[in-house]
């Protein structure tokens, strides 16, 4: 079964450096290694603000260019806005018909963040929906790794149950026990007992992770067909044809970015910095960061680990310079200016970078608007396909 990675992030505008090192550095990686669906999730963004619409179309075009500049390339992943690609509108509706209500209610996403928006009206559908959209993009392109960080593991587990839900009530056809022991048939026999010997675990003693073991050997049997696969992969759980794959998450290690104050960085905090930030303007925020309070004077010694600047050098500088600014500041023989002044030209550079990356799109609004027809048409054509299969094994595909 090869692997499709699937990620979206809602547009909130220009990016900030902890959108980088937390996603879009990894989906520049991941696009070279997998076929990659990266999406503008502008649904998602209505359902927490539903009446702050205004810049939406700015914010969507300024977070791309940004994606861009961050080096995912429309040309090695499939890059696209959610509502340009109505089909998941569909598959969002029809997987809410097996989605019992208590499943998505029990998402900790939903209490905590009306507790924490409290000023907004999140009493709505569209907001309880929120991790069913998300399983709707995420299944549309039956994408088996999905790139998020820890606060989304919980929407990439629902997506499974919701999977699991689908494939249990609409993946058993009239003949799937026969499909599936014919499927078997065609299987080396020794292959066909390890098959049978962990399903069988799996089924009445519960031992889990025969079930992973086993729909590996099942994909490894390259002889059959992707419709063989899918009924033996089903069978394992006593269900018919696996119509919509189980995703998993894809955890990577990746640095907390502090912001400018040492909270965590983010648009509403203030305290960011930008992808592409004018180079004085960079100069000037990190000059004037916050570093360890115990610092008043240059001559008082200081602990790196109280200090934000600190966390910044250990992702852009080399070990060397990390230890010198370490001993620098623990005796007092560096200022802070001092020890800012190797990072301000770290980060300069990485953003020369950056700003040359986003220059065409920038001159050129178009080529993002080109981007966003392509890639959508692209998948669109994937989404169709997915919704023919779902509304067949429904049976609503009836002309
Ligand atoms: N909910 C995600 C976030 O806020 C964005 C998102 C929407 C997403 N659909 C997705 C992420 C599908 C991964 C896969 O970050
Ligand atoms: Fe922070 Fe560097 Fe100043 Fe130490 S010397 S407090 S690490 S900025």
């Amino acid at each position: 079964m090869e692997n499709r990675v699937v990620s979206g992030m809602r547009p909130t505008g220009r990016v900030h450096l902890a959108h980088y090192h937390g996603a879009l550095k990894n989906w520049a990686k991941l696009q070279h290694e997998y076929e990659c669906f990266f999406f503008v999730a502008d649904w998602h963004a209505l359902t927490t603000a539903y009446s702050e619409t205004e810049n939406i179309e700015q914010n969507t075009y300024d977070m791309l260019i940004d994606w861009f500049a961050s080096g995912v390339s429309p040309s090695a992943s499939t890059v696209f806005v959610q509502s340009r690609v109505p089909e998941h509108a569909e598959l969002h509706v029809l997987l809410s018909m097996v989605t019992p209500l208590p499943w998505l209610e029990r998402v900790p996403t939903y209490k905590d963040t009306i507790t924490r928006l409290n000023d907004k009206n999140l009493n709505t559908f569209g907001f309880l929906g929120y991790p069913l959209l998300q399983a709707a993009d995420i299944l549309m392109y039956k994408g088996t790794k999905v790139p998020v960080g820890a606060d989304q593991v919980a929407h990439v587990e629902l997506t499974r149950d919701i999977a699991r839900a689908f494939n249990r009530n609409y993946g058993r056809d009239a003949e799937w026990l026969d499909l599936a022991k014919r499927a078997l048939g065609k299987v080396p026999k020794k292959i066909a007992k390890q098959y049978a010997e962990w399903r069988k675990q799996y089924t009445e003693q519960g031992v889990s992770e025969r079930l992973e073991a086993a729909r590996a050997l099942i994909y490894d049997q390259t002889h059959l067909s992707v419709d063989e696969m899918d009924r033996l992969v089903g069978y394992l759980e006593d269900g018919g044809r696996r119509i919509l794959p189980e995703p998993e998450v894809l955890l990577t290690d990746t640095p907390l970015v502090p912001g400018l104050d040492g909270e965590k960085m983010s648009k509403s905090y203030n305290n960011t910095v930008l992808l592409r930030e004018e180079p004085s303007v960079l100069e000037k925020k990190i000059q004037t960061m916050q570093t360890d309070p115990a610092r008043v004077r240059r001559r008082d010694p200081g602990d790196p680990r109280k200090c934000p600047v600190y966390s910044l050098h250990k992702i852009y500088s080399e070990t060397a310079t990390v230890n010198w600014v370490d001993d620098g500041c623990r005796s007092a023989s560096i200022g802070c200016l001092d020890c800012k002044s190797p990072l301000i030209d770290s980060l300069k550079k990485e953003q020369d970078g950056f700003h040359e990356r986003a220059a065409p799109f920038i001159e050129d609004r178009s080529l993002v608007h080109n981007v966003i027809e392509k890639g959508s048409e692209k998948a669109r054509v994937i989404a169709r396909e997915t919704l023919d299969d779902v509304r067949s094994a429904i049976g609503i595909s009836y002309r």
